[in-house]
């Protein structure tokens, strides 16, 4: 069986990354560079997150009761949800929290009655601040929403508009900060020709934009081996990270609204050919698990088992992906080479910071360390 690892990235190129970057630095930006995490209720200890390492936590997922239009949080969650705020401040008093609301889980049938009518979202957005409030969140988070149809899309720009008014009245009843509002967008630029993001009203209403920046290609989809959260793309035009930022920006969203997501999974690939093991090798289907779908954690682990603790996995610098092959397998994923490079990235293009999905998946906070301290260098 062939080593098919290799120690890539040299000190000497690390420095140069470093240089680099940091010769990008742009002083008259004054909002902070954002080091946000989701955290998966139910999936791993919030006391054991190293908030330390971020300037955000979202705690996800509170979803939509379809006869009330309330926020609905599981009631094996609940206590976890409201202890969060409390429990990742005790390492970082500094840090701030939100709550993450799924605009739809198997179907989009509620989000689309609830935006459909006034009363509606009312219901919503009025329940959507109790919850922040009752449970010390600093912000509300909106995910999981694709708009479909252009009605979709003028509804999802009223509610947006209505969402931010409410928050701006309750800060001034209150006396509080406004709660933040954000939301995870999935820009598929492939519908975007009949259905477009409410930009103007993302512009002026969310404080900024969690840009879900992975699971382009997936093992159950596609018959090749293809990097699932490609930063670039020769091939494939518009199904990377890279044309999706300048996609936005040129449709008007300030790249200062955009914070880069950055996945801590990567999928696994049946190999029709194991020598064949490059991007765009014959593939058959996902491996491991249902979807292929695998944490960073486990991926390293599993890496470890075959190869030893010293195994680097290959990268690929014109995709931007880290990747490897197990028996006949092929898995890709982001390790410190590809979340290094995404960070330089944004902070290159002028985006707002960054966003891990999720902070569990980490493997003892090494691609959240990397991706910190990438920015420390500009400080100096
Ligand atoms: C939705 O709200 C109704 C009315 O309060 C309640 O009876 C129902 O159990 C809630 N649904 C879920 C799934 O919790
Ligand atoms: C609540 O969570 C449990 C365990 O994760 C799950 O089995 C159940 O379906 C969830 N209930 C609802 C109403 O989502
Ligand atoms: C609500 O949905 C119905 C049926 O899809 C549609 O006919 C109607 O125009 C929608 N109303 C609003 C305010 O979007
Ligand atoms: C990919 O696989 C599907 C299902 O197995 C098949 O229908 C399709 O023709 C294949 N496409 C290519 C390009 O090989
Ligand atoms: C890629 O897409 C952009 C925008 O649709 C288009 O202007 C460009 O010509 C395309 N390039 C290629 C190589 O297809
Ligand atoms: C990246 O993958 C492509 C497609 O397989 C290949 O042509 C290219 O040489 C690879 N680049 C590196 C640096 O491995």
């Amino acid at each position: 069986m062939l080593l098919k690892m290799q120690y890539h990235l040299s000190i000497d190129a690390k420095v140069l990354l470093l240089f680099l970057v940091s010769a990008n630095f742009n002083c008259s930006n004054t909002q902070s560079w954002i080091k946000a995490g989701y955290h998966h209720a139910g999936d791993f200890p919030v006391s054991d997150i190293d908030s330390t390492l971020f300037t955000h936590l979202i705690c996800g997922f509170a979803y939509i009761n379809s006869s009330t239009y309330q926020l609905l949080i599981n009631s094996s969650t609940q206590q976890e949800f409201s202890t969060f705020t409390n429990v990742v401040k005790r390492k970082n008093p500094k840090v701030s929290t939100l709550l993450s609301i799924r605009g739809g889980r198997e179907d989009y049938s509620v989000l689309f009655s609830l935006l459909n009518q006034s009363s509606h979202r009312r219901s919503f957005i009025e329940s959507s601040i109790t919850t922040a409030r009752l449970y010390k969140f600093d912000g509300l988070d909106l995910s999981r929403v694709v708009p479909r149809t252009s009605m979709h899309t003028a509804s999802l720009g009223t509610i947006l508009n209505e969402w931010r008014a409410a928050v701006d009245s309750e800060a001034g009843k209150s006396g509080k900060s406004g709660l933040l509002l954000t939301m995870a967008l999935y820009h598929h630029m492939q519908v975007m020709d009949t259905v477009t993001d409410p930009i103007d009203s993302i512009r002026k209403n969310l404080n900024w934009v969690h840009l879900v920046a992975y699971d382009y290609y997936l093992p159950k989809e596609e018959n090749f081996t293809h990097p699932h959260a490609a930063l670039y793309d020769p091939i494939s035009n518009g199904t990377n990270t890279n044309s999706r930022v300048k996609d936005l920006i040129s449709r008007g969203l300030p790249a200062s609204k955009l914070v880069l997501g950055l996945p801590y999974h990567g999928y696994g690939w049946t190999l029709v050919n194991p020598n064949d093991y490059n991007v765009g090798a014959a593939a058959s289907g996902p491996v491991f698990t249902k979807d292929g779908s695998m944490s960073y954690k486990f991926i390293k682990w599993f890496i470890k088992q075959k190869y030893g603790s010293d195994a680097v996995p290959m990268y690929n610098d014109t995709y931007v992906v880290n990747y490897c092959t197990i028996w006949s397998s092929w898995i890709d994923f982001d390790d410190v080479e590809a979340i290094s490079a995404k960070v330089s990235y944004a902070k290159k293009m002028g985006l707002l910071g960054y966003n891990v999905f999720q902070v569990g998946n980490d493997d003892n906070w090494v691609l959240s360390r990397a991706a910190g301290r990438l920015i420390l260098a500009y400080r100096y």
